[in-house]
């Protein structure tokens, strides 16, 4: 499928994980691609990955804590592309902070809302006026399963600021349905990108590992392409009726535990 030819998007956090794998199918569906992200050596990485799919993409390396550096890298992602169609705030995660919420301290609490939360909200509010003048976007929020039903290996804050997310999509897609742009968010399980494998096999028992396992009823952890599957569906043009919505991609396991 070429969904996106002359399309552009931006993938936040995109040189590792899901964002790499979203911004590779959108670019392989013909998108043309940035990735943001602070770690420059993954950035390359992730280009040569591009480059031997015979795909390119345009990076920029800033950290996303830093309101000013989204601020100087969205106006030069507009002059560049000269526009946006595709915003994926893919930026996240839990930072390895404890999980039981009173051994979380002040600081956890501000730095997971910080890159969960606030930097998706200022990448969102400096993008989104491009989008409202060209009458057409897409925004896909990357919440969690953790934000639907809580967590018990990432924890309050991390589940906090995914929920979130969830709240501030269903302001935006009102808010903008009528200028042409669709949000949402995708809610995926347990994906086992390398960090998440440390993550589980610090906090799990292979006992207990295998027992949530079992508990998935398709029986397997999520992929990453299963993620970029979905994002390439949801921001896509055909998906124009999509709007507020909060996708569970994780098995059918919300229905069990
Ligand atoms: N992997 C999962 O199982 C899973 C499940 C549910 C939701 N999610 C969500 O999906 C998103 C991606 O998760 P992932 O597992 O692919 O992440 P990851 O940790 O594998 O990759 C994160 C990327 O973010 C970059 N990054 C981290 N802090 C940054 C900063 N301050 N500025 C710029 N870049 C920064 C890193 O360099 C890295 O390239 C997150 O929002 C996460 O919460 C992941």
């Amino acid at each position: 499928m070429r969904r996106f030819e002359n399309r552009t998007a931006l993938v936040t956090a995109g040189a590792e994980g899901l964002g790499r794998g979203v911004a590779l199918r959108l670019a392989a569906e013909g998108a043309r691609v940035a990735i943001w992200d602070r770690d420059s050596g993954a950035l390359d990485n992730a280009v040569r990955a591009a480059r031997d799919a015979d795909l390119s993409l345009h990076t920029t390396t800033l950290d996303m804590t830093d309101g000013t550096a989204i601020a100087e890298a969205a106006a030069e992602l507009l002059e560049a592309f000269g526009g946006l169609d595709v915003l994926v705030n893919n930026i996240g995660g839990s930072l390895h902070t404890p999980f039981r919420f009173l051994e979380q301290s002040e600081a956890d609490w501000n730095l997971v809302m910080d890159v969960n939360v606030t930097a998706c909200v200022r990448t969102t509010r400096a993008l989104l006026p491009a989008m409202v003048d060209a009458g057409y976007g897409r925004i896909i929020n990357m919440g969690s399963k953790a934000g639907r039903f809580g967590s018990l290996f990432a924890g309050a804050n991390y589940a906090a600021s995914k929920g979130a997310m969830q709240a501030f999509t269903l302001q935006i897609a009102q808010e903008f349905g009528p200028a042409g742009i669709t949000c949402n968010t995708l809610c995926p399980g347990a994906i086992l990108t390398p960090r998440v494998e440390r993550l589980l096999s610090e906090r799990q028992s292979p006992e207990e590992r295998e027992r949530v396992l079992s508990t998935i009823p398709v029986r397997r952890h999520g992929t990453v392409e299963d993620i970029a599957a979905a994002v390439a569906y949801i921001a896509s043009e055909e998906a124009g009726f999509v709007n507020g919505a909060s996708l569970d991609i994780n098995g059918g396991q919300a229905m069990v535990i």
